[in-house]
C-alpha cells in the first residue's frame, strides 16, 4: 500500500513538473492553458520592456531610427507610427540591419539568434509605414563597416542584433560613428550573465564618457537552466 502510494506521489510530483515546465518555458502563444495562466499570473514569459523604446521615441521626437536586428519589423513598425506623432511620414527614417535569410543554423546557434522572416516581407511591411526604409540584408560584423559612412548622424539606435560578445562589441564600436551629442542608443539584453549579450560591455563603458542607464522593467524568463533576466539599458554620450 505505502508502495503504491509513495508511486502515486512521485507521478503526481512529476506531471506538476512537466505542466510547469511545457508552461513555463515555452513562448506564451504555445503554452497549455493551465500553465499559460501561471505564466500570466506570475508576469513571467511576457516581455514588458520594449514600451521603453516608444516611450523614448515619442519623449525626444526622435526621427531617424537605426536598428540592428530588425527580424520580423514590428517593433521597427512600432517605432516609425511612434515618430509618425511628431513628423509626416516620409520625413521619417528607418536604418534597419539584419542577416534575414542569410541566418543558417550555424548563425542561429552563434548568435543566439531568433529566426527571421525573409527580407522582402519584412521591407514590405515597413514600406506601409509611408516613412523612408533603408533596410540592410547581411552579417553586421561585414555590413556596418562598409556602409558606416553613408549613414547620417541617428536620433536613435537600437541594438539588437547578434548576441555573441564579438557581434556586440562590433555593433557598439559602428553605432557610435552615427551618434551625435544627443543620439540615444537603446541595447537589450543585458542579461544575469556575461558570456553573451551585452552586459559584459555595459559594465565596461566608461562613465566618464557616457551616461549609462539601465532601464526597468526586468524582464524575466524561466530556462532550462533558471531563470533569465532582461534589461533595456541606455546609453548617450556626456555632456562635457
Ligand atoms: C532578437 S532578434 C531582434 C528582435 C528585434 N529587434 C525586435 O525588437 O523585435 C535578433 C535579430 O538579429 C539578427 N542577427 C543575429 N546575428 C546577426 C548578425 N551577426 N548580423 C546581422 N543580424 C544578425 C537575427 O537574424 C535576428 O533577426
Amino acid at each position: 500500500m505505502f508502495e503504491r502510494a509513495a508511486v502515486s506521489k512521485k507521478r503526481w510530483r512529476a506531471s506538476v513538473k512537466t505542466l510547469l515546465f511545457s508552461g513555463l518555458i515555452y513562448p506564451i502563444s504555445q503554452l497549455a492553458p493551465l500553465g499559460r495562466f501561471i505564466s500570466l499570473a506570475f508576469g513571467l514569459n511576457v516581455a514588458k520592456r520594449y514600451d521603453r523604446l516608444f516611450e523614448i521615441i515619442d519623449r525626444y521626437k526622435c526621427r531617424r531610427i537605426m536598428e540592428i536586428g530588425t527580424y520580423d519589423g514590428e517593433h521597427a513598425k512600432q517605432m516609425i507610427e511612434t515618430a509618425k506623432k511628431h513628423f509626416p511620414a516620409n520625413e521619417v527614417e528607418y536604418y534597419g540591419f539584419d542577416l534575414f535569410e542569410l541566418l543558417d543554423e550555424h548563425k542561429l546557434k552563434e548568435e543566439l539568434s531568433k529566426k527571421p522572416p525573409p527580407y522582402h516581407i519584412v521591407k514590405r511591411k515597413l514600406e506601409e509605414t509611408g516613412a523612408k526604409i533603408f533596410l540592410f540584408k547581411g552579417d553586421t560584423r561585414e555590413v556596418l563597416p562598409r556602409v558606416v559612412n553613408t549613414l547620417p548622424t541617428m536620433d536613435f539606435i537600437f541594438i539588437d542584433g547578434g548576441h555573441s560578445l564579438k557581434t556586440i562589441e562590433s555593433d557598439w564600436r559602428y553605432a557610435q560613428a552615427v551618434m551625435g551629442p544627443n543620439t540615444i542608443a537603446v541595447f537589450d539584453d543585458y542579461w544575469n550573465r556575461s558570456d553573451a549579450g551585452c552586459k559584459a560591455l555595459i559594465d565596461a563603458l566608461d562613465r566618464a564618457k557616457f551616461d549609462v542607464e539601465i532601464l526597468p522593467p526586468k524582464d524575466r524568463f524561466l530556462k532550462e537552466d533558471g531563470f533569465l533576466e532582461i534589461n533595456l539599458v541606455k546609453v548617450t554620450r556626456k555632456r562635457s
